[in-house]
This record gives C-alpha cells, structure tokens and sequence, in this order.
C-alpha cells in the first residue's frame, strides 16, 4: 500500500550447507510488496532453511539478503525481528505451560532500541507498554474467533488452534513482511479455509507475505507470484499458471 515500488525482499546467490549437505545450492528471488509469495517445492527442497536464513536464526554460508534496500545478510533474529520481518514455525512453537494471552504477551516485542535491563527498572516504566501489549493480544483473539480460550494452556489447545496461535504470535510483533512455514499443515480442512481468509484479509491490509504451502491448491488461491525450490535451488518463479505448465517443475513433483 505505502510500500515504496519495487520488491520488498531481495535474495541473491544464497548458500547454506550443513555439513556435506547443500540445503539451500544459490537460491535468488525477490519478493515484491502487498502479495502473498508462494514458496514451494519437494520435501527437502531447502524452503524452511531460506526462512530461517532470512528471519537470521541461521547465518547463510554465502549470498545477501537485502530488505528495503538494506542490507540484513547475517543479522541475529531480534535485528531482523525489529525491521519488521517476522517469522512463523513449522512446527507450532508455543509454550504449552503458559496461558494463550501469556504466549502472546511473550511473543511481543520490547519497545524499539530498549533492552532488558530497562524493562527490569520497574512496573511504573513498563506498565503503559504492557498495557497496550495485551490490548493488541485482545484485538487479536477477537479477530481469530479465539477469546474465549484467553486463559487457556497453550498445551490444551487443538492442532488447529495451536496453528491459529502461531500466526498470532507473528502478528504480535506488527510484521510488515510475515514469513510463514505452512501455516495450514495438520489443519482441519474448515479452519484451513478460515485460516486462508485471514490471510487474505492481511494481505488486502497491506501485509506483505512469503509462504511456504505443500497444498497447490491453496498456493493457487492465495499466492500471486510463485517460487518453485527444488535440491536447494529456485528451479521456476511466476503466477502458478505459469510455474505449472514448466516441465522442470512437473519433474521435481515426480522426482521428488
Ligand atoms: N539443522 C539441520 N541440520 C542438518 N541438515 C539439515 C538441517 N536443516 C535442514 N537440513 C537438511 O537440509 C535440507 C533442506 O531442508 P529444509 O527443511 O529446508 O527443506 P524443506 O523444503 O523445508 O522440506 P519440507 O517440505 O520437508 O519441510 C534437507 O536435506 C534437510 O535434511
Ligand atoms: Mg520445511
């Protein structure tokens, strides 16, 4: 919406290995501004390893990752976090013995440019921020139809609903890019069709998205531009019309 033209997200010649293992062998895309990115490919195809080199939980073996025109190769995760990009998990990434509001409020960030040891000089100094933390947390459990389950353990929720707690854990810290890691996987198919709707209704806010989905289907319904990854390289990129007529694609599927 306000985004500035041209892609968000630039990814150059990104590498990184473990070991002998190449999981992501020179991958480059961009992501532009105000859509949903699709990221596909087979099982091991090194999608999850991008994310977290982007989101900075892994430092890439060699390329550059830039963001709004910026450099952000090798920055830690909170770096990353603070410009604005987000990550959710694969696997649903809550804390089972803490309450949902309570996993939301650890999921949010601490103001801009203040570290623990200020949070720590007392209630009277960080009681406004929290304050507002917990209305946002509110906000959010409306939307996702999930209020009534504010002081629910996180550990007793549905396989669904731990997914809807994912996403609003991203959403806490107010992303301007979302990076989400199959954010449908073990859904029921009616609260995967919810869950696609938010994310639509995100995108139409503004939200710019990259995301990895195993459905095609879904990818066909929610993404514009398609990445194809397969053995750790970017094999096609386009609308899913086009990635779908590409042999090369059609061939990762088989293969796998
Ligand atoms: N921490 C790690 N240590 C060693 N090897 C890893 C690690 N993470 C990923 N790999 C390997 O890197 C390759 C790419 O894995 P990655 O998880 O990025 O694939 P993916 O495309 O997300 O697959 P899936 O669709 O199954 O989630 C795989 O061969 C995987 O076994
Ligand atoms: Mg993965």
């Amino acid at each position: 919406m306000s985004e500035p033209a041209g892609a968000v997200l630039e990814v150059r010649d990104l590498h990184r290995q473990f070991g002998g293992v190449r999981a992501v062998n020179g991958a480059s895309f961009e992501i532009p501004p105000g859509q949903i990115t699709g990221l596909i490919g087979p099982n091991g195809a090194g999608k999850s390893t991008v994310l977290n080199v982007i989101a900075g939980a892994l430092r890439p073996s060699a390329g550059e990752i830039s963001y709004r025109g910026q450099d952000i190769t090798g920055l830690p995760p909170y770096k990353v976090a603070r410009r604005g990009i987000i990550r959710t998990f694969q696997i649903s990434s809550e804390f089972a013995a803490l309450t949902v509001l309570e996993n939301l409020l650890v999921a949010a960030p601490f103001p801009r440019g203040e570290a623990l040891w200020q949070a720590a000089l007392g209630k009277r100094y960080w009681r406004p921020h929290e304050r507002k933390m917990v209305e946002r947390a509110r906000q959010l459990l409306a939307r996702f139809d999930m209020s009534a389950k504010e002081d629910e353990y996180a550990g007793n929720l549905s396989g669904g609903q731990k997914r809807l707690l994912e996403l609003m854990r991203g959403l806490m810290a107010s992303p301007a890019l979302l990076l989400l890691d199959e954010p449908m996987a073990g859904v029921n198919p009616s609260l995967a069709r919810r869950i696609e709707q938010h994310l639509l209704d995100l995108r139409d806010e503004g939200l710019t998205m990259l995301m990895i989905e195993h459905e095609l289907a879904v990818v066909e319904r929610l993404c514009d531009p398609v990445i194809v990854m397969a053995q750790g390289r970017v094999i096609s990129q386009g609308t899913m019309a086009e990635v779908r007529a590409d042999r090369e694609v059609l061939d990762a599927y088989l293969i796998g």
